[in-house]
């Protein structure tokens, strides 16, 4: 198998609600390239942990069941030791769980190969929080796409009100800036734009501007 680095890896790093799972996803589609959403893995950790009552504090146990986990990412969503997880995993407290199990370094690593396995041919886009400066250094094209907290916020708000779920839009605002501070601000692999890393500030702009923009750094770059 072709070692990661003869693979071409676009990144795209970023806060939560800042659109780059959307984005990734059209780029990869675009680009006939393979999809790697390293946020769902922190997730899934952190919905199947609380279903098997594994403690957030039990970093062994949490590593364990992190190497047993059988992750199949389909079409439209995601299936774990064959159950489907897709609406479990988007939950904002799955967020919130899911930022708390990957602050522990050990979780982090037991990680760190599985997410470097979806480097194939023809290429990745892989989305996260420490893709460009951790998971994939290497990669030819990172982006950090950066949004302000209460555009995010609202985003967030204006989708679950479209489901008919009624929210607090103060309340999303704190969890967000919440969720941020402890990504940003954790010991190992905290979010932060790598050093060649492109900054979008998507605050202010349409998906579709984004996307373009993407795609520019992208034919920039060969
Ligand atoms: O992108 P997301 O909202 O699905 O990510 C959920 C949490 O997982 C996020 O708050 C922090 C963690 N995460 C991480 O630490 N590193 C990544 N590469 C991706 C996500």
């Amino acid at each position: 198998m072709p070692s990661t680095t003869d693979v071409p890896v676009l990144t795209i790093d970023g806060p939560g609600g800042s659109g780059k799972g959307t984005i990734a996803a059209q780029v990869a589609s675009a680009l006939g390239w393979h999809l790697l959403d390293s946020g769902a893995l922190y997730r899934i950790l952190a919905v199947v942990s609380e279903r098997r009552q594994v403690p957030v504090e039990d970093e062994h146990g949490l590593v364990t069941l992190c190497q047993g986990l059988a992750v199949v990412f389909t079409e439209d969503g995601v299936l774990v030791d064959g159950a489907d997880l897709s609406l479990a995993i988007r939950t904002e407290d799955a967020g919130t769980r899911a930022s708390i199990v990957a602050a522990i370094p050990e979780v982090r690593q037991a990680i760190l190969s599985m997410q470097r396995d979806f480097a194939r041919p023809p290429g990745l886009v892989a989305d996260g929080r420490d893709m460009g400066t951790v998971v994939f250094p290497e990669a030819r094209v990172k982006i950090f796409l950066d949004a302000s907290a209460e555009a995010r916020a609202n985003r967030r708000y204006n989708q679950l009100k479209s489901k008919g779920l009624s929210v607090s839009l103060r309340g999303l605002l704190e969890q967000i800036q919440e969720r941020d501070a402890r990504d940003r601000e954790r010991a190992v692999a905290p979010m932060k734009p790598a050093n060649d890393a492109v900054i979008i500030d998507s605050t202010s702009l349409s998906i579709d501007e984004v996307f373009d923009q993407v795609m520019a750094e992208v034919a920039s770059r060969g």
